[in-house]
C-alpha cells in the first residue's frame, strides 16, 4: 500500500480572478504538470466587475486537459490522479436557471461596486449592526449577499425564475462542481459549497455552518423560492460528486477551498497564531485563530479558515482582504501601458531610489480592511515634475504593503498578539522588492516560500486528505520547508512610521470627495 502511494498524484483547480489553473502535485506536494488560461472582466460600467460564467467553466476544462496532456506527456499515467480538489475566487456570485444548468446573468465579479447605493440602504434598516456577530462579515460591497439582491432587484429574468422556484444560487465553486457532474443533465444534480466559500455569502451562521434564517431574512431571502447550494465540509470523497467529461472523467472531486483559506492550508498554517499572506488581484491577510471564531472590533473579517469534517473541528481565521493588489500592477500594465510585462513592475521601480514623495490609494473598488470606504476612488497624490513612472510603480507596490501593515496593527489589537513572522505567496510575492517594503513598512519577518502556488497546494491537501493520498497533518509536515526566503526589516521604524502616517493621511483624502 505504501509503495503504491507513493506514485498517487492529486490535481487542483485554482479558479482565480485573472486566471485559472489546474496543477498536479505528487506526494510531496511538488507541482509536476500545470496549465493556465488567463481570463478576462467586464467592465460595462465604472464600479462594475462581471465575469461570463461559461467562460469560467470552459477555462477550467481546457486547463485539466492542457495539463494531464503534459503529465502523460512525462511518462506519468492519469490514473494515478486519485482525487482533484478545486479553490476559488470568493463572493462572486453565479444564478442559474436550475431547470436548464444555464446561467441567467454574468457573474458579479467580488470586487464589483454597484451595489454601493443599495448597502447604504441596507445598513439603515433595523437590525444591520446584528449581522456581523452572527456572519463574521461587514455590510458592504463584498460579500455575496448583496450580489444576489441586486440581481433580485434588477434583472427581470432573475426575478422571475426566483417567483418560479428554479433560481440557483452559488460561489463559483458551487457553479463549477454543479457543471462538472453534468449540471442539470447529472441524474442527481449536486448543488454545494464548502463552508470556507459559503462564509463569504453573509447567509451562513459562522458557528452552526448552516444557513441562518434571520441571516436570510435580512434580505428578504425566501429559501423556499431559491435552491442554495448544500453546505458541506472542505474535504470529503463523497460530497462534490465526479468530473463527468474530459480527460480525467470519472475522477473524484474531494475537496473545495475558497482561495484565501485554500492558501493558509497550503502554506501548512493549521496551528493558532499562524498568518499567511497571499498578493494575487487583490491580497488577503489570514490568521488562524483556532476552533472559535473572533469577531473582529477593528475592520477584519471573521471567516471559516477550513473544515476538515471527520478529522477536525471547523477552524476560523480572522482575515484582512485587500481589494487591488496584481491587478493594481495589471492597471498600470494594460490601462497606462507601463510595461509589457506585470513582472516587470519590479525593474521599474527599481528605476528610482523611493517613492518621491508620491502616494498611490488604489482604491479602484473603494477601500476593504481595515478602512470599509466604499466611497473612496483611486487617488495618486504627491506628483511633481520630478515625477517619473517608476515613482508611482512603487508607490502601486507600497499601496498594498500599507494596508497589509494596517491589517496587522487591526489584527494586533484583535487577538492581544504581535505576529513575528508572515507567510507571503501570490504573485506580487515574486517580487523580492516588494517583499522586503512589507519587511520594512511593517516591521515584521516576510517568509517566503519558494513553492508559491500554495493556493492551488490547498486544494490538492483537501482532496488528497479525504482520499488516503496523506492519512494526516503529519503527513504534510515537510511540505513547503526547502528553500524559503526570509525578508528582515531593513528601514528605521521612525522613517517607516513618517511614510505610513502620510498614506494614512492619503486614505482620509481619498474618501466621498466625488458626489454620484
Ligand atoms: O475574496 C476574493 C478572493 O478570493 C480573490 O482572490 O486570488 O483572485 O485575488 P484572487
Amino acid at each position: 500500500e505504501e509503495e503504491k502511494k507513493r506514485h498517487w498524484f492529486v490535481g487542483s483547480v485554482d479558479q482565480g480572478t485573472t486566471s485559472t489553473r489546474f496543477l498536479i502535485f505528487n506526494g510531496e506536494g511538488d507541482p509536476v504538470a500545470s496549465h493556465q488560461v488567463e481570463l478576462g472582466s467586464l467592465y460595462p460600467k465604472s464600479g462594475w466587475h462581471e465575469q461570463e460564467p461559461l467562460d469560467l467553466l470552459s477555462s477550467v476544462e481546457q486547463c485539466i486537459n492542457g495539463a494531464v496532456q503534459k503529465f502523460e506527456a512525462l511518462g506519468h499515467s492519469k490514473a494515478d490522479i486519485r482525487s482533484i480538489g478545486i479553490t476559488n475566487q470568493r463572493e462572486t456570485t453565479v444564478v442559474w436557471d436550475s431547470n436548464t444548468g444555464e446561467p441567467l446573468y454574468n457573474a458579479i465579479a467580488w470586487p464589483d461596486t454597484r451595489t454601493k447605493n443599495l448597502v447604504r440602504e441596507l445598513r439603515s434598516r433595523e437590525l444591520a449592526d446584528t449581522l456581523t456577530e452572527l456572519c463574521g462579515l461587514p455590510l458592504s460591497t463584498y460579500p455575496s449577499s448583496v450580489k444576489l439582491l441586486w440581481l433580485l432587484q434588477n434583472v427581470d429574468v432573475v426575478k422571475q425564475a426566483y417567483e418560479e422556484g428554479r433560481l440557483a444560487f452559488g460561489t463559483v465553486d458551487s457553479w463549477l462542481i454543479y457543471r462538472l457532474n453534468g449540471g442539470a443533465q447529472a441524474e442527481k444534480p449536486i448543488h454545494v459549497t464548502d463552508s470556507t466559500n459559503a462564509s463569504r455569502t453573509m447567509f451562513m451562521n459562522l458557528r452552526t455552518l448552516k444557513y441562518d434564517d434571520k441571516l436570510l431574512g435580512f434580505f428578504g431571502i425566501d429559501k423556499h423560492k431559491i435552491q442554495l447550494p448544500k453546505i458541506v465540509p472542505s474535504s470529503d470523497p463523497k460530497c462534490f460528486g465526479k468530473l463527468t467529461t474530459g480527460a480525467l472523467a470519472g475522477v473524484s472531486i474531494a475537496g473545495c477551498l475558497g482561495d484565501q483559506s485554500s492558501a493558509l492550508v497550503g502554506q501548512c498554517g493549521f496551528n493558532a497564531g499562524r498568518a499567511k499572506n497571499t498578493y494575487g488581484t487583490g491580497c488577503f491577510l489570514l490568521y488562524n485563530v483556532g476552533s472559535e471564531p473572533v469577531i473582529s472590533k477593528y475592520g477584519l473579517l471573521a471567516t471559516v479558515a477550513y473544515d476538515f469534517g471527520a478529522l477536525r473541528k471547523p477552524v476560523y481565521a480572522l482575515e484582512g482582504s485587500i481589494a487591488v493588489a496584481g491587478s493594481g500592477v495589471n492597471f498600470l500594465m494594460n490601462n497606462l501601458g507601463f510595461m509589457e510585462q506585470s513582472s516587470q513592475i519590479t525593474d521599474l521601480a527599481l528605476e528610482v531610489e523611493d517613492n518621491g514623495g508620491v502616494v498611490f490609494v488604489t482604491a479602484f473598488s473603494g477601500l476593504f480592511a481595515p478602512y470599509w470606504i466604499d466611497d473612496a476612488k483611486g487617488t495618486l497624490f504627491g506628483i511633481t515634475h520630478h515625477t517619473t513612472k517608476g515613482h508611482i510603480a512603487r508607490a502601486t507596490l507600497e499601496a498594498t504593503c500599507y494596508q497589509t501593515k494596517a491589517i496587522l496593527d487591526a489584527m494586533e489589537k484583535d487577538s492581544n498578539h504581535k505576529l513575528e513572522s508572515l507567510a507571503v505567496d501570490g504573485g506580487m510575492s515574486n517580487s523580492d522588492l516588494c517583499m522586503q517594503t512589507q519587511a520594512d513598512i511593517s516591521g515584521i519577518l516576510v517568509d517566503r516560500p519558494a513553492m508559491r502556488e500554495t493556493t492551488a497546494l490547498g486544494a490538492a491537501i483537501a482532496a488528497g486528505l479525504a482520499t488516503g493520498v496523506w492519512s494526516d497533518f503529519e503527513d504534510l509536515r515537510e511540505i513547503g520547508q526547502t528553500g524559503r526566503k526570509v525578508f528582515t526589516p531593513q528601514m528605521e521604524p521612525a522613517v517607516a512610521a513618517k511614510l505610513f502616517k502620510n498614506w494614512e493621511r492619503a486614505v482620509e483624502m481619498s474618501r466621498g470627495w466625488m458626489k454620484d
